[in-house]
C-alpha cells in the first residue's frame, strides 16, 4: 500500500501521543501527518525523529488527509467528525460519542473485525471494554455465556493527562495526598474510589454502563454484563476481576486452550510460583494478560479470571491502529480506498 495521510485530533493527549508511538513502531507508511489540538496549538509533537507542529482543529482543511483518529473527547468528535466525513475522510473515533449509534460499527478487530463493511465512521470501544471482550470472546465462542460479573481496578491515565498529574502531585507534591482534588471528587493517592464516572441509571456509573452496553454490541445481546468500575492509584494498566458462567461445561485446560487461541491474549498464571498478571507487567505492551484462572467454588460452570492490559495501548491506541490495519488490508484487496 502507498502511504496514508493521517490526522490525529488530540495529538498532545495521552491517547493521541500513544497513537503516534504505535504508528511509528509499526512503521505504518505515513505520507502526511497532521497533529491537531486546541490549547497546545503551536507546540511540537514528536513523530519518530520528526517534530510536527500542532495545528488548531478549528482551521483544519480535511481534504489534506485520508484517515483521522479522534482522541479529544466527545464534544470534539461531535463537532469535527462530521466535517471530516463530509470531505471523505475515514474517522476512527476513540471518544464514546458514536459508540452506541446503531449505524456506527464498534470494533475490536480480533473480536468482531469481520462485521466491518464500508463504513467511514468507526468507533473504538472504551478501554475497559476492549480487554474484557478480548478475554470473553474465546469463552463465548467455545462454551457460550450465561452471565458476566466484572469489577475493575482502573488506572488514572484512563482519565487523561490531568488525572496523571493529579495523582503524581498527590503522591510527590508538598501538600500530600489531601491537596484539593480537581479531576476526581476525592483524593486518589493512597485511596480507592468505587466509581469511575458520573452515577446514572439504577445507580450504575457511566463507565459501568459502557462495559454492559458496549460488550453486548460487540459480542451479542445475549452476553449480560454487570460491572463495578473502581479507580485505583495506578498510573497505567487496567485490571479486571471477571466472573463468567457458561452455557456448556469445560475443564480448566479447555479454558486455557480457548484463551490461547485469542491473538493478543497471554496467559500469566502460575499460582505455585506466584506468577500473576499486574498492571506493571502490562504497561508498555499490547497483550491482554490473563491469570488467576480458576473454577468457582459453588457453580461448576463458573469461571474466575483476572484480566490486565495497558489502557493507553491495547485499550486505546493499539486498537485504533488495528482498525486502520484492517481497513488497509481491505483497501489493498481493492475493496475501497478513501
Ligand atoms: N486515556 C485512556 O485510557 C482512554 C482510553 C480509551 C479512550 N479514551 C478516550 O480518548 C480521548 C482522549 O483521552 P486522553 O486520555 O488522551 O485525554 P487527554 O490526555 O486529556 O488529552 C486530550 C487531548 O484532546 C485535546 N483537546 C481538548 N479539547 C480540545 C478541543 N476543544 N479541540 C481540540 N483538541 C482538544 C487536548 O489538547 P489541547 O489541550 O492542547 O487542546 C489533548 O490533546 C477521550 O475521548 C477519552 O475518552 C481514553
Amino acid at each position: 500500500m502507498s502511504g496514508v495521510r493521517i490526522a490525529v485530533v488530540g495529538a498532545t493527549g495521552l491517547v493521541g501521543q500513544t497513537i503516534l508511538d504505535v504508528l511509528r513502531e509499526r512503521q505504518v507508511p505515513v505520507d502526511t501527518l497532521v497533529a491537531l489540538a486546541h490549547q497546545s496549538q503551536g507546540r511540537m509533537v514528536q513523530f519518530g525523529s520528526t517534530d510536527i507542529p500542532v495545528e488548531p482543529v478549528e482551521e483544519m482543511d480535511w481534504r489534506r488527509v485520508d484517515v483521522a483518529y479522534f482522541a479529544a473527547g466527545n464534544a470534539v468528535s461531535e463537532r469535527y467528525a462530521p466535517r471530516a466525513l463530509e470531505q471523505g475522510v475515514t474517522v476512527i473515533d476513540k471518544s464514546s460519542r458514536y459508540r452506541m449509534d446503531p449505524a456506527v460499527p464498534l470494533i475490536v478487530p480480533e473480536v468482531n473485525g469481520q462485521t466491518l463493511t464500508d463504513q467511514k465512521l468507526i468507533a473504538s470501544p472504551n478501554c475497559s471494554t476492549i480487554q474484557l471482550v478480548i478475554a470473553l470472546a474465546p469463552i463465548y465462542r467455545r462454551f457460550g455465556i450465561n452471565r458476566v460479573i466484572v469489577s475493575t481496578y482502573q488506572a488514572v491515565s484512563g482519565s487523561g493527562r490531568d488525572a496523571v498529574d493529579e495523582l503524581a502531585s498527590q503522591i510527590h507534591g508538598p501538600q500530600g495526598p489531601m491537596s484539593s482534588p480537581k479531576v476526581y471528587p476525592a483524593p486518589i493517592a493512597h485511596n480507592v474510589l468505587p466509581y469511575c464516572d458520573q452515577f446514572g441509571e439504577d445507580n450504575y456509573t457511566g463507565e459501568e454502563w459502557k462495559l454492559t452496553r458496549e460488550t453486548a454490541k460487540i459480542l451479542g445481546s445475549d452476553v449480560p454484563v454487570s460491572a463495578t468500575a473502581v479507580r485505583v492509584p495506578v498510573f497505567v494498566g487496567h485490571a479486571e476481576s471477571v466472573f463468567v458462567t457458561t452455557k456448556e461445561g469445560w475443564t480448566l485446560d479447555d479454558v486455557r486452550h480457548a484463551l490461547k487461541s485469542q491473538p493478543s491474549v497471554r496467559i500469566v498464571d502460575n499460582p505455585g510460583e506466584g506468577v500473576v498478571p499486574t498492571p506493571l507487567d502490562a504497561s508498555g505492551q499490547d497483550q491482554v494478560l490473563i491469570g488467576r484462572i480458576r473454577k468457582d467454588l459453588h457453580d461448576p460452570w463458573g469461571l474466575h479470571l483476572f484480566v490486565v492490559a495497558d489502557n493507553l495501548r491495547r485499550g486505546a491506541a493499539t486498537n485504533a491502529v488495528d482498525i486502520m490495519d484492517l481497513l488497509s488490508h481491505r483497501w489493498s484487496a481493492g475493496v475501497r480506498r478513501p
